[in-house]
């Protein structure tokens, strides 16, 4: 028996050492931790249970039947995350540089077919060069298996990539139908193609830093969800992620303790907004007194910056958040803003997560820029994504909510369950000059009548009360109470039920 111990202690050492101590060595003098490193820090000390640390791959090409490391260049298994499941795989880039063969490719699956059997989250760190080079098809053919999972488990349980390193060709693919990627400033970049074969094909010079690291898919193509400055702070952060999250689409957003008192006050917020209507203040400071401890986490900070999304708690349990900030192109929805909060919102709508909007929005941004970009259809995904979400929807109008974009946000008529205003609110199809401009064009050169009628539209439109008066909005609070209202609001929405009508699937405009 004694010999049989120290043989399996010998192979899992030997697993466990991956591509050797060399590339180990190489991996960190990069700032990179290893694949079982990141695991470790990624979940609950101890609990992490490994699979399949003896599969090799099968290639007898070009040589390869001479070089097989057990485990072929992917870690596999499950553990904890404070105590609630997830599963896992790792990229090891000291194993063929992380290049996915066909054995690599099972393994992946075999996780992604528990996680959804046990529905249960999947993370997936990434590090690697794509395919398998020497296996051909047969990499290919593994991609398109981890793929159709990535699909089938779309909806049903949480999903999230991490890239740590290079991320090319195949490997760009399952984290792109994934629900959240985040990166690692300066070590990890994503491309369908690299800076070589991009120079031949269309004679750009370009590093991969330009072409796909952490600043560009944050802040211009909004692949990434957000960037961490390196491998620790970034698997920190994602364990908090998966605090907020909950387990599956069936399960309920999480429930942790909370010490912040749902009835609390906060008369600071009596004073945020501005009496100057056109000077800006920041949302995110609605944002952090609303939430329990003030605990935000944002999704796609970088990009689109005039509407915040992210995750937060009142009394405990996970909120989704959709706020305009005036703070940023004065809250305008564009069509990056509006395809940033679509996702968002479609996506706290598959997993139960109630949401919570904040609206300042002075309308759609007008101009050729826009429209040619296709304002109208990514417009058109923001007022889908709410239109069909039936999860509980609870909207605070803090300031402007003008034109179309009210009537996006949340409003009552698209499925609004709780509408609040402050008194600062003003609800109308547009802000007063602009309105008396086109009401009033035979005065356009009386001032004196212009500046009368100007007042005259401010008081008749410029308040919440026009839209009360209709039941558009359900009450008019004080700032101070929102995150009491907000509180009892979701307490009482917690048992929201909705039959929609039966379909294959909608049509989004995509
Ligand atoms: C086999 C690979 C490999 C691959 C890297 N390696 N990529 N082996 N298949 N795809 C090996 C290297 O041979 C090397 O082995 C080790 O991993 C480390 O690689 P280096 O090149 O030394 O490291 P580095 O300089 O850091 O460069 C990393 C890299 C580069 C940028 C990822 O290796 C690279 O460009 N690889 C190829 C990327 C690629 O074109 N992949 C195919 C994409 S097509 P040794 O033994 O020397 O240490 C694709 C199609 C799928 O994925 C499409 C599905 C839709």
């Amino acid at each position: 028996m004694k010999h049989i111990l120290d043989e399996l202690e010998q192979r899992r050492a030997g697993a466990r050492l991956g591509g050797g101590e060399k590339r180990i060595e190489a991996q960190h003098k990069r700032g990179k931790l290893t694949a079982r490193e990141r695991i470790e820090l990624l979940l609950d000390t101890g609990s992490f249970e490994e699979f399949d640390s003896f599969v090799q791959h099968r290639c007898t090409d070009f040589g390869m039947e001479k070089t097989k490391i057990s485990g072929d260049g992917v870690v596999t298994g499950w553990g904890t995350v404070n105590g609630r499941q997830v599963f896992v795989f790792a990229k090891d880039f000291t194993v063929f540089g992380g290049s996915l063969s066909e054995a690599h490719a099972a393994k992946i699956t075999k996780i992604q077919d528990l996680a959804l059997k046990t529905r249960a989250p999947i993370i997936g760190l990434f590090d690697a060069g794509g395919a398998r080079i020497q296996e051909g098809v047969a990499a290919l053919g593994g991609y398109g298996e981890v793929f159709k999972r990535n699909v089938l488990a779309s909806g049903v349980i949480p999903q999230i990539s991490v890239i740590m390193g290079p991320c090319a060709g195949g490997d760009v693919y399952s984290p792109a139908m994934t629900d959240f990627i985040f990166m690692v400033r300066d070590t990890s970049y994503m491309f369908v193609t690299g800076p070589e074969v991009v120079k031949t094909v269309t004679n750009e010079t370009v590093t991969s830093e330009e072409l796909g690291g952490a600043k560009v898919h944050t802040t211009r193509s909004s692949v990434a969800d957000g960037a961490y400055d390196n491998d620790v702070e970034c698997l920190l952060q994602m364990r908090r992620l998966i605090d907020f999250l909950p387990e599956n689409n069936q399960s309920g957003a999480p429930s942790w303790p909370s010490f912040d008192d749902g009835e609390r006050i906060d008369a600071s917020l009596d004073t945020l907004v501005p009496d100057n209507p056109n000077k800006p203040y920041d949302m995110k400071e609605l944002i952090g007194k609303v939430v329990d401890e003030g605990d935000f986490f944002e999704i796609q900070e970088a990009f689109a910056r005039n509407i915040v999304t992210g995750f937060g708690r009142v009394e405990g349990r996970t909120v989704g958040i959709v706020a305009n900030q005036p703070m940023v192109l004065a809250g305008v929805l564009d069509a990056d803003a509006s395809r940033k909060a679509a996702r968002f919102v479609r996506f706290c709508d598959a997993f139960e997560i109630p949401i919570l909007t904040f609206v300042d929005v002075p309308g759609f941004l007008p101009g050729t820029a826009q429209e040619y970009g296709g304002l109208i259809k990514h417009g058109a995904k923001l007022l889908f994504a709410y239109s069909e979400a039936t999860v509980p929807l609870v909207t605070v109008i803090t300031r402007k909510a003008f034109g179309g974009a009210y009537d996006v946000m949340a409003s009552k008529h698209i499925g609004g369950d709780v509408n609040y205003a402050w008194p600062t609110a003003q609800i109308a199809v547009m802000g007063a000059k602009g309105a008396v401009e086109i009401i009033f064009r035979a005065d356009i050169d009386d001032p004196e009548k212009i500046a009368a009628r100007t007042k005259e539209y401010e008081q008749r439109f410029l308040s919440p009360f026009v839209a009360a008066e209709r039941g558009y909005i359900d009450e008019v609070i004080t700032p101070r109470s929102t995150r009491k209202r907000i509180a009892r609001a979701l307490a009482m929405l917690a048992s929201k039920r909705i039959e929609a009508p039966m379909k294959k699937h909608d049509n989004l405009p995509l």
